[in-house]
Formats: structure tokens, C-alpha cells, sequence
């Protein structure tokens, strides 16, 4: 409380120092990365800033980056140079934050190839932002603002969401699984739980708001309070409800039941889960509750025994598909997207079969197909059986072609049925449509909307299918 009321005096010495100043924010990486750069937003906003997406009239331009693959690191980079111009021009303020910023090489070559930038800082040191913004407008010097060890997770930040339907919780940091692909764990830290009180209390206030659509985030969500657990912590919270009733959880799955009581809330998503931890008090929790959408991201990675034990995932195919057996005899209507890595180290022919197995017999809704990118540090990145490129593509080919036939006939499967919608406003693409999602994430276009119509669920008949929409009359 204290960090943060120290931060709220840095926000009002900036906001009486300067007015009518305006910012950019780029935002490279996942949900959790785009959560904190609402958070950036929000600190920044409260300290008198406007947002821009011209990045030549900013004041100060953000870089909230990501280190997953390698492709953020390269367009970084590309951005980086232009806006040295800006910088160059008008003496604007850059600042890189995000996981990016807590590899050591990677600030390394901040710092020696890239010396305009002013600000450095770590997903763990995002709540310092205005004390660091402060001294940099205020002695002109370079900040480099960085925590080696596990931050601990600060409330009361404050938040600027884009979005006025759906919003993301956070309610994890950190991840303990150490992937042997994955640079996360050593980026953001031992995995962190958040009080229960703080993600309802947010969740109440998101839905006074006016927000329908809540999707609870963390790098591992379904082992909420077990890293608390294991270190022998009491878990057992009470949480005080609206309405003055008291509810305990101990677990993600009575998470998962608390927030569906929250009245305003239509839909909860929850991404990642790990198929390791998806007990069995997780899937009734789904099943149980109404507003969770039957839509699960199940990551697999691959489909190879073989490469789940060298990419340390603790699950074989045959237990994977288990799993969706399993929850598909508890939850019969349910689907399933999933994150697939092509091209780990030591990946064969045989290897990749397994994996377009498992996705010819579980028939994904969404597919996030990634080519494996080494990572500095990781355990993948010194194994010598690396994958030539070209294979890596050719896979990626198969796999996507696979992945869109699939997509193709599960959307042929909705044409004639009735789908409750929940209507997000105007097509991007057609300015005639209104456009809104199901509960298994799929585009509906429709025509005859209106603005009343924006927050509410419809239910609508689906009229035909193309591949990345359906079309939808409203019933
Ligand atoms: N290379 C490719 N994809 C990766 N992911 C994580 N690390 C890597 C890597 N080194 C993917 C995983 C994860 C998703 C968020 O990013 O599929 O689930
Ligand atoms: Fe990375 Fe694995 Fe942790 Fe996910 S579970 S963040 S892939 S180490």
C-alpha cells in the first residue's frame, strides 16, 4: 500500500509539471503483456497523458515487449530504429519494458546499441513506472529499472482497458514448470496467487462497469493457490460477496464457481490451464457453471510422447487424449483450441505424425501454431538435435493446412444452428455489420445491429460460413 501511495505522489508531480502531453503504447506480446500495458496506460493517463497512435507527436513511447520467440525480438528492433527519428526531432521519452528487458543479453544490447533509450524496466518493476518516468523528465539521466528476483504481485494499480466488453484478470504471475522450450519461468519469475478478495473485488467493479466478457490470466491458471499450497501456506480464504455472503476458496475451481456468481458477468474465459493440472474439481467447476464458455484451451505442444519428455510437459498422447475424453464425457458440448510448437529439437518425421493425430482426432476450434524458436538460456536451446528451417516450415505448411480443413468442417456444422451471440460493435471489415462472438470464440457478422445492441447476448440463427466468420440473422 505504501509502494503504491508513493507512486500516486510521482503521478501528480509529473501531471503538475507538464500539460497536454500525449503517449504510444506497443504492445508485443501475450494476453498477460497486453493486461500490463493497460496498466502502463492506466499510470500514464492518470499523470496527464493522452493516448496517440502517431508515434512521431508523442511525448513518450513505450515498448512493452515480449521474449517468447524470437520474432518480438525482431520487431523491436525495427521499431526501435524508427523511432530514434522521433526521438532525434522532438526529444521524446523511450522507454522498453516487459520480459524482453529481464534477459541479461538483451539489456546488454540496449544499452551498448541502442543508447537513446532512457527507461529500461521488468515486468516486476512496472509499478515503480512513475517514479521512474519522474527522474528521467526531472534529471534528465538513463534509468534501468530491473528486478532479478520474483516481484510480488501490488494492487491497486490503476488501468486503462481499450475494450468496453471484455476484460482480462489477471490472477497468476509467474510459472513453475519450466518448459524445456520456454524462457517464461526464468522472465517472470516463481508463480505468484493473487487474494481472491482483490480478482473479485476487480471482477464486481469490471461488471458495475459495464464489462460482460471476464477472461482470468496466468501462465498457468488451473494451479491457482497450489504453489501457496505446497509452501505450506493457508490457503483457505474467505472471500466477503456484493451481498454481504462469505465463500471459500482454496483452489481455481472454486474460483471459477465464485465468479460465476458475480451478477452482469455473461462470460468467463481462462487462459492457460496445463493439461497436467486439469483435476477432475476443475471440469465439474466448468460444468457447473453457466457463465463459463465450453470453449477450453487445452496447450498440447505436441503430439509425440517422445518430445513431450524432452520438452519436460509431464503428460504422454495417451494421457492428453484422456483428458479430452474425459472432459468431453463430463461436458459433452465442449471444444477445444490449443497451442501446438513445430520443429523442437529432435522432432522426426514419426514425431509430427503424432502430432497431427492428436489434431485429426480432438478437432481443435482454434489452432496457435508456432515454428520452435531457440531461446537463450533454456534447456531446448543447448540440445544438438536442432531442426533444419526448411523442415520447420514444411511442418508449419502441413499443420496449418490441416488445422483450416478442420476449421472448415466444424464450420460447416454450425450453419442452421441457434448461437447466443454477444455483440461487440461494428465490423472492422464491413461498416454495414455489427459483429460479435459465440461462446466457442467464433465471429459472427450480421446485419441489422445497433448501437443499443453492443453488450448484449442474441441469440441468432447462423445463415453460412466462410472461413474466419459465420453469418448470423438475428432471431
Ligand atoms: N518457440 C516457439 N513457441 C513457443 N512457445 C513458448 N515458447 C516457445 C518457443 N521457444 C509457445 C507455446 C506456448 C505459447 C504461449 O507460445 O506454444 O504455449
Ligand atoms: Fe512456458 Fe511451460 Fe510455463 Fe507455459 S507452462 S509458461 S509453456 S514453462
Amino acid at each position: 500500500m505504501k509502494q503504491i501511495q508513493m507512486q500516486d505522489t510521482y503521478i501528480k508531480k509529473i501531471k503538475n509539471m507538464q500539460k497536454n502531453k500525449k503517449y504510444s503504447i506497443l504492445t508485443m506480446g501475450c494476453q498477460l503483456n497486453e493486461n500490463d500495458s493497460e496498466r502502463i496506460s492506466g499510470i500514464l493517463e492518470e499523470a496527464g497523458y493522452e493516448k496517440t497512435e502517431d508515434l512521431s507527436c508523442a511525448n513518450i513511447i513505450v515498448f512493452n515487449t515480449c521474449c517468447v520467440r524470437e520474432n518480438a525480438e525482431d520487431r523491436l528492433f525495427g521499431k526501435l530504429g524508427e523511432v530514434k527519428k522521433y526521438k532525434e526531432k522532438n526529444g521524446c521519452i523511450i522507454a522498453i519494458g516487459g520480459c524482453m528487458m529481464q534477459e541479461k543479453h538483451m539489456q546488454r544490447k540496449i544499452k551498448e546499441s541502442y543508447q537513446f533509450v532512457d527507461i529500461i524496466f521488468g515486468p516486476h518493476t512496472l509499478k515503480n513506472f512513475p517514479e521512474d518516468l519522474y527522474k528521467s523528465i526531472i534529471e534528465n539521466k538513463k534509468i534501468e529499472d530491473i528486478l532479478d528476483i520474483d516481484g510480488e504481485i501490488i494492487e491497486g494499480i490503476p488501468t486503462v482497458r481499450e475494450d468496453k466488453i471484455k476484460a482480462s484478470v489477471t490472477i497468476m504471475n509467474g510459472c513453475n514448470n519450466f518448459c524445456t522450450y520456454c524462457i517464461v519461468p526464468y522472465v517472470r519469475g516463481r508463480e505468484r496467487s493473487r487474494h481472491p478478495q482483490d480478482i473479485y473485488n476487480e471482477v464486481v467493479n469490471l461488471a458495475k462497469q459495464g464489462y460482460k466478457e471476464i477472461t482470468l490470466l496466468g501462465q498457468n491458471v488451473n494451479s491457482y493457490l497450489v504453489s501457496e499450497k505446497s509452501k505450506g501456506e493457508d490457503v483457505n480464504f474467505i472471500v466477503k460477496e456484493e451481498n454481504g455472503n462469505e465463500y471459500e476458496v482454496n483452489s481455481f475451481a472454486t474460483l471459477l464457481r465464485l465468479i460465476n456468481k458475480i451478477k452482469g458477468i455473461e462470460r468467463i474465459r481462462f487462459i492457460s490451464p496445463h493439461p497436467k493440472d486439469f483435476t477432475d474439481d476443475v471440469i465439474d467447476s466448468i460444468r457447473d457453471s453457466k457463465k463459463v464458455c465450453k470453449l477450453i484451451h487445452l496447450p498440447l505442444q505436441s503430439g509425440s510422447t517422445e518430445i513431450l519428455k524432452s520438452m519436460n510437459r509431464k503428460y504422454t498422447k495417451e494421457e492428453y487424449l484422456n483428458l479430452v475424453k474425459k472432459i468431453k464425457s463430463k461436458i459433452p458440448e465442449v471444444e477445444f483450441s490449443t497451442d501446438i510448437i513445430v520443429g523442437f529439437p529432435g522432432e522426426t518425421e514419426k514425431d509430427f505424425e503424432d502430432t497431427l493425430d492428436v489434431v485429426s482426432k480432438v478437432k481443435y476450434e482454434q489452432i496457435y501454431m508456432f515454428i520452435y524458436s531457440r531461446r537463450v538460456g533454456t534447456k531446448a536451446d543447448k540440445m544438438e538435435n536442432q531442426i533444419d528451417e526448411d523442415i520447420k516450415h514444411e511442418r508449419f505448411e502441413r499443420l496449418k493446412k490441416l488445422a483450416e480443413n478442420i476449421i472448415e468442417e466444424k464450420n460447416k456444422t454450425y450453419v442452421g444452428k441457434e448461437e447466443l451471440v454477444l455483440v461487440e460493435g461494428k465490423s472492422k471489415t464491413n461498416k454495414q455489420m455489427y459483429t460479435g462472438r459465440t461462446q466457442t470464440n467464433k465471429v459472427v457478422n450480421f446485419e441489422g445491429g445497433s448501437k443499443q445492441m453492443i453488450g448484449k447476448v442474441l441469440p441468432m440463427k447462423i445463415i453460412s460460413e466462410h472461413m474466419w466468420y459465420l453469418k448470423g440473422k438475428i432471431c
